[in-house]
Formats: C-alpha cells, structure tokens, sequence
C-alpha cells in the first residue's frame, strides 16, 4: 500500500505562527508536526509516500525530509498550487498511486494508536470486494469541529462537514483508506461552498455506492489545526518517541 501526507493549505487557523512556516513543521511533542503521520505509516508498513504542500512551503517540507532515506522513507512530492480542498490534494497523486489502494493521513493530525491492523483491515475489504474505502473514527467532545458521519444499522450512511447539528458523537479523523477508483471520485465532485473539493463529499461518493467502511482508534488522536486543538495535541504527544527519527541526521 502507498501513502499520502497532505500538507498543503493556509495554515491560517493558526496565524502568525504559520506566518513564516508551514503549519506542519510546527512542533508537535518532540517533533515537526508532519513526522507523527509519516511515522504512523512506516510503523504499518507504508514507506513509499507523497507528501503533497503548497508551493511556499515545498522548500522547507524537503529541507527537512529529503528522499526521506534517514527515516526509512521513499518520499515523493507534489505541490498543490492553490488550496482547493483536501480531495483535490488527493488527486495531485494519481499516476503515484498507480494500481492503489493508497492511505491518507492529514498531516495535522497525531494519533497514538499503530495502523497496522487498519492496513490489514483494508486489504482484506479490497480482497474480498475488490473496491471501497475505509475511515476511522473517534468519539470526541466536539464533534462540530469535524466531518461528522451518520451511522445507520452499523453502517456510514452519510458523512457530514462541520454540522451544526451533529447526527453522532463521533469525529471522521483525517485517516482514509481508498481504492483506486478514489481518482475518479474526484473527478466527478463539484466544490463546496467555501470553494473546496471537501473530503466528506469523497466519503459520501463512496457511502452512497455502499462501499464505505469504517474502523474506531482506540488510542488518544488530535487534530493540531487550530490553536486549541494543536497545544492539546502537543500535550498528547509530549512523551511519544519514535526511535527510528531519534537515529535519523
Ligand atoms: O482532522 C480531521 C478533519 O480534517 C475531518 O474530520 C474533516 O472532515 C476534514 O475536512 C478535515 O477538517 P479540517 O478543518 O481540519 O481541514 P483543514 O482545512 O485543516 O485541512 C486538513 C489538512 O489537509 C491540513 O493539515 C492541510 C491539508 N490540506 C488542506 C486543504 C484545504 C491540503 O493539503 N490542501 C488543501 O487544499
């Protein structure tokens, strides 16, 4: 399975932090931000990775990770020209992506718990289906914050961006599993309000075909893109050690 990091976008929840830099170089415990997706991939076993940012920021982003050699890595970039959502950063990937299935990790957020059985969890769904995509899940206090998903009979039905209303308690976190079809997904998506090709209308692409699954984290996860969220998770985050980026130069 490839991998994709998104860490493109403004950054502007958190300004002026991001005045200067990229929201994902940011430190988040002892690391920059972007390390806790990447290490969450390497941990299951997905080392051939796109990162994909904007172009002030390509610089920095491979300043800091290069080839992604000393970390165990073998990174690609792409650089998303304007921010015009998380779906159409998705899309930069297609001819890396190949024959899929591809994760995707938003690159602000941490999490705690290892992948690896959601990687297996999802290679098993495509074997026995041969299409679909999986998210997961974690209960939150504030589920407004997020995509949120309506569950019916055990299934995602819908998934809903920032309701108002909240039809659970539950938070989409920015951990997707697709298929191959996700390119043409989002070729067939229209921008939403606020002008962006928005991810929950990729999850509800495939909910509305039925082949949309999920998985819960069972581990502590945080979204560090606003100001709250990213000094909780700093907090969160303060002891996790990843040996293979402690060894790296
Ligand atoms: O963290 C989980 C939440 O992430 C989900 O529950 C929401 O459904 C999803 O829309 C997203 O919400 P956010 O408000 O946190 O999205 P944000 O605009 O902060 O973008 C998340 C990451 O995606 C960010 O770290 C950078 C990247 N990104 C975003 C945009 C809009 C891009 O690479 N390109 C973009 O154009």
């Amino acid at each position: 399975m490839k991998g994709i990091v998104l860490a493109g976008g403004t950054g502007s929840r958190l300004f002026p932090l991001t005045k200067v830099t990229n929201k994902h170089l940011l430190p988040v415990g002892r690391y920059p931000m972007i390390y806790h997706p990447l290490m969450r991939m390497l941990r299951a076993g997905v080392r051939q990775v796109a990162i994909v940012t904007s172009p002030e920021h390509m610089g920095d982003v491979v300043n800091l990770l290069g080839s992604g050699r000393a970390l165990g890595l073998d990174l690609t970039y792409r650089v998303q020209d304007e921010p015009g959502g998380i779906a159409q950063a998705i899309g930069l990937c297609e001819n890396f992506v190949g024959e899929g299935p591809v994760l995707v990790i938003l690159g602000d957020n941490v999490l705690e718990d290892d992948l690896t059985n959601h990687v297996d969890a999802f290679g098993d769904q495509i074997r026995k289906y041969g299409e679909g995509a999986r998210v997961l899940l974690k209960e939150v206090p504030d589920p407004e914050r997020y995509g949120v998903p309506r569950i019916e009979e055990g299934r995602i039905v819908e998934v809903i961006e920032k309701p108002s209303d909240p039809p659970s308690s539950y938070s989409v976190t920015g951990i997707y599993f697709y298929d191959r079809q996700v390119f043409e997904a989002i070729r067939n998506l229209s921008p939403s309000r606020r002008g962006e090709y928005e991810v929950s209308d990729l999850s509800n692409w495939y909910a509305s075909r039925g082949t949309l699954t999920h998985g819960t984290l069972a581990g502590w996860w945080g979204d560090a893109g606003t100001l709250e969220g990213w000094h909780e998770a700093n907090r969160l985050a303060a002891d996790l050690v990843y040996p293979e980026a402690e060894s790296a130069s």
